[in-house]
């Protein structure tokens, strides 16, 4: 409901503007005409901010900007009415932190908001009376290992013995996947997309016959950069910053999770529920950065859930990952289904083909061409 589409208007860069971009991250001043407060920031946590916003308050992109932008990137400079309260909101939800919380980000448009255009201000007898919704997501583990036990290296160890073990997993080191790929951004239609990855964390995916001009849509990870390619976003090549960045390596290093042990320093663990079927949570973190939750099931020992977080000057964007249909490719178990849900789109992936240790041209994993 989100995702908006566009014929759209590209910005065109200068070639000395390219060339400084390799250095640098793209800013929002090297892009946006009309931007007031939400300076200073990445492309890609501003275009998360604005995910952020349509998320809470449930509205539209072009709610708040006007129905125009539907087609053009520019036409979201022109100013609005909801634009205008929404940066007056900026500021106060500032002001708060600054008197209230010594500037940490307690307050959010989220906390008022929940979801609605305008927050409530009397409680409801239906929601004090019934049954809390309990959001899996929302659980904050905080079993740590006590002396001479680990209970995260368990379910961890457990996972990995479940998809194979790790000799199995370590003779794995290349993928070439075929699939299918449906979300906002093609009408809900499946298209065909493909996955082409090298231990440990370098992945590319392409998704063919996006949106309205049918482009494919790319997203890769070099191993240390990475960067969106989509007719669907206000720059021809995104390059992925902080949270985002994070999840792309996140994403490929787990289509090799041998190494999961490595990936974060600090982990936890809790229990949830997911449908109502029990999950065990494993929670990683590294210092500075959002904390990603792991879901398990207990029985089969397999991840079910991946939850991450893109930090942003406005608040965490969550980004939920669901995995099943495991199926075997050379004796490792791959989930062969993903649900990608985040502020933006949803989106499901089935894969159809997994060819493992094919030979993969390193130029698959390199800078994308504007
Ligand atoms: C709650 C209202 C609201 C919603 C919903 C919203 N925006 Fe915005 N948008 C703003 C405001 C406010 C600004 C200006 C920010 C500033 O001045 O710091 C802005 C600025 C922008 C700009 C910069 C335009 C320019 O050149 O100055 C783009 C692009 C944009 N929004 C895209 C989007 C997209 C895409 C979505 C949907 C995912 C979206 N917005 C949802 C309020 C909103
Ligand atoms: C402290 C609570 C609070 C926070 C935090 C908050 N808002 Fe609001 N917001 C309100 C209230 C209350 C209203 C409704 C005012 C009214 O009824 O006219 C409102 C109204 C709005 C409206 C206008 C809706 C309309 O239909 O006129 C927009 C847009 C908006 N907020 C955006 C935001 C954004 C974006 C953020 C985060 C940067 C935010 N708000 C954070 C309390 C809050």
């Amino acid at each position: 409901m989100f995702l908006m589409m566009f014929v759209g208007v590209l910005a065109v860069e200068s070639a000395s503007a390219q060339a400084a971009q390799q250095q640098k991250p793209l800013m929002v001043e090297d892009v946006f005409k009309n931007v007031q407060i939400l300076k200073g920031i990445p492309v890609d946590e501003f275009m998360d901010t604005m995910g952020f916003f349509a998320a809470a308050l449930s509205l539209n992109c072009t709610e708040c900007h006007t129905p125009e932008s539907e087609n053009s990137w520019a036409k979201y400079a022109d100013d609005t009415p909801l634009k205008q309260t929404a940066r007056r909101m900026m500021q106060m939800v500032t002001a708060i932190n600054k008197q209230h919380f010594a500037g940490a980000r307690a307050v959010t448009c989220y906390t008022c908001h929940h979801g609605t255009q305008r927050p409530k201000a009397v409680p409801s007898l239906v929601i004090q009376y019934s049954a809390p919704l309990e959001d899996p997501n929302e659980v904050d583990p905080n079993e740590v290992g006590v002396t001479g036990q680990d209970p995260a290296g368990l379910i961890l160890d457990k996972y990995i013995q479940a998809i194979g073990g790790a000799a199995r997993l370590a003779s794995v080191t290349s993928l070439a996947v075929k699939g299918t790929y449906s979300g906002y951004d093609t009408y809900h239609q499946k298209v065909a997309m493909e996955i082409y990855a090298q231990a440990p964390d370098r992945a590319a995916t392409i998704v063919h016959e996006v949106g309205p001009t049918k482009a494919d849509s790319v997203k890769v990870y070099d191993g240390r950069a990475g960067w969106i390619v989509s007719g669907n976003k206000p720059v021809p090549v995104m390059p992925l910053t902080g949270g985002n960045l994070a999840g792309a390596k996140l994403d490929a290093n787990l289509l090799f999770p041998a190494q999961i042990k490595q990936a974060f320093t600090q982990w936890r663990t809790g229990t949830a529920a997911i449908d109502d079927h029990d999950v065990q949570v494993v929670q990683g973190a590294n210092a500075g950065q959002p904390p990603v939750k792991l879901y398990f099931d207990p029985n089969s020992g397999l991840l079910v859930r991946l939850v991450r977080y893109s930090d942003t000057a406005i608040g965490p964007v969550p980004t939920q990952i669901d995995y099943s249909d495991y199926r075997d490719v050379s004796g490792v178990k791959i989930p062969f289904r993903w649900t990608v849900t985040w502020t933006d789109n949803q989106t499901f992936i089935q894969l159809t083909e997994v060819r493992p240790n094919v030979p993969i041209d390193a130029s698959r994993f390199a800078r994308p061409a504007q």
